[in-house]
């Protein structure tokens, strides 16, 4: 199985900020730090660390996506402390040059995460900080339980992503990885994304499953892992149950930090 192979939906990432979506990361950033962000994509949440650092500080979004990157590049041309660079995490070219090395949610996207920590340990300086905030895909919770269709195509995106040795436990699995790329004051925070029926992102935290459907789908169908799936009725019947039953999504998040020593 092959690597590149989805596309983040750009729905979600484009609506992403700093403050709620690496929460952990904006008690850590002061200005005139140097800052990494691995799997920057559309630069969202990059955008927000380019503004915390100041004009001070110096930012580099790095995105294996170049279609991401024209999107980054738009959205942070404003901000000359700021670049965006194509890159793969495993192959980073940065050595001991950030105060601060993150990755939100990009990890749990790439089949061998022990060299891309590897990679962004490198980059830091000694005495920096790596920042990486991620998912226990197997741990995400929907209170009361979806529809059963809807349960059938999770389970089965969970099964084509472990077919692409995609860690559906990343979030558990990065204490380990840290200390194996010699990482220092490893700690893992609890960074669980609730959100309640009548919170204002309710309507948006919880269409990312209809995002999820409509970018990885099909892929999902075609490669046998819920053959009989009819994708518009998994859809329609997901949208019905939020819109009158869900009252609770838990999506099971970690940021894990590690120090060079
Ligand atoms: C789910 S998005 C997360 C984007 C952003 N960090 C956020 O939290 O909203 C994952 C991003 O990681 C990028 N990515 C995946 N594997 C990568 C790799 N090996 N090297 C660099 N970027 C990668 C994808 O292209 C995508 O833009």
């Amino acid at each position: 199985m092959h690597a590149q192979s989805h596309r983040s939906d750009g729905r979600t990432l484009g609506r992403r900020t700093l403050e709620q979506d690496h929460r952990h990361l904006v008690g850590l950033l002061r200005p005139g730090l140097s800052v990494l962000d691995v799997g920057c994509a559309g630069g969202a949440i990059t955008v927000g660390i380019a503004k915390a650092v100041g004009p001070d500080g110096l930012v580099v979004g790095v995105d294996r996506d170049p279609s991401q990157l024209e999107t980054a590049r738009a959205h942070g041309m404003e901000h000359a402390n700021l670049r965006f660079e194509l890159g793969d995490a495993g192959s980073l070219p940065y050595r001991s040059q950030f105060d601060i090395v993150t990755a939100a949610r990009t990890l749990p996207w790439i089949p061998d995460p022990e060299q891309a920590v590897s990679a962004m340990a490198r980059a830091a300086k000694p005495g920096g900080s790596v920042v990486i905030l991620d998912y226990n895909h197997e741990d995400n919770g929907w209170a009361p339980a979806p529809p059963v269709e809807f349960q059938r195509f999770y389970q089965a995106f969970l099964d084509w992503r472990t077919a692409h040795s995609w860690d559906n436990r990343m979030a558990a699995h990065l204490p380990a990885l840290m200390e194996a790329a010699g990482l220092v004051e490893v700690q893992s925070h609890i960074q669980d994304e609730v959100v309640e029926r009548g919170d204002p992102g309710f309507p948006a935290r919880t269409s990312l499953w209809i995002e999820v459907i409509d970018s990885v789908g099909a892929q999902v169908v075609q490669g046998g892992y819920c053959p009989d799936a009819d994708l518009q009725t998994v859809r329609r019947l997901y949208e019905e149950w939020v819109l009158t039953e869900l009252t609770r999504q838990t999506l099971a998040m970690r940021t894990v930090t590690g120090r060079v020593p």
